[in-house]
């Protein structure tokens, strides 16, 4: 398979980038809605996610412009639901693809020699595969 160039790599990490601000958002949004005793738990860690991934886009913003890029302020759009358990199966969802993306990122950084931009993209994979295993858990899956 060919190498992608930094440029395409730029513009892979403002799609990360993007999707980042989204889960901020979302998982802000769905604590707030998040119903029931039983969830309570869970309500504390939607909103310790969404501080995450405010971190995981202030890392992102830093790399793409140290490798020459401009960091986006686009955004694809939140999934919200009034249901609890909708909630959380639209949070992992986010999650999957995140992990899914970020393997693919580490492979494409190691590629162009990037071995600092991989170790933070490692860094990230972490937290995202810690978030997918919460919402697993809340799931009962
Ligand atoms: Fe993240
Ligand atoms: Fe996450």
């Amino acid at each position: 398979m060919a190498k992608i160039t930094k440029a395409e790599l730029i513009k892979l990490l403002n799609k990360d980038l993007g999707l980042e601000y989204t889960a901020m958002v979302q998982y802000t949004q769905h604590q707030g809605v998040l119903k029931g005793a039983m969830y309570q738990s869970m309500q504390k860690e939607l909103a310790i996610h969404a501080t995450e991934e405010l971190q995981h886009a202030i890392i992102l913003a830093a790399q793409i412009d140290y490798l020459g890029g401009v960091p986006t302020v686009d955004m694809p759009p939140a999934k919200i639901s009034r249901d609890n358990v909708t909630m959380l199966k639209q949070d992992l969802a986010g999650e999957n693809d995140a992990i899914a993306r970020y393997i693919a990122r580490i492979r494409q950084a190691e590629d162009l020699n990037l071995y600092h931009l991989a170790q933070q993209l490692r860094n990230i994979l972490a937290i995202e595969q810690e978030h997918a295993m919460d919402l697993e858990q809340a799931l009962g899956k």
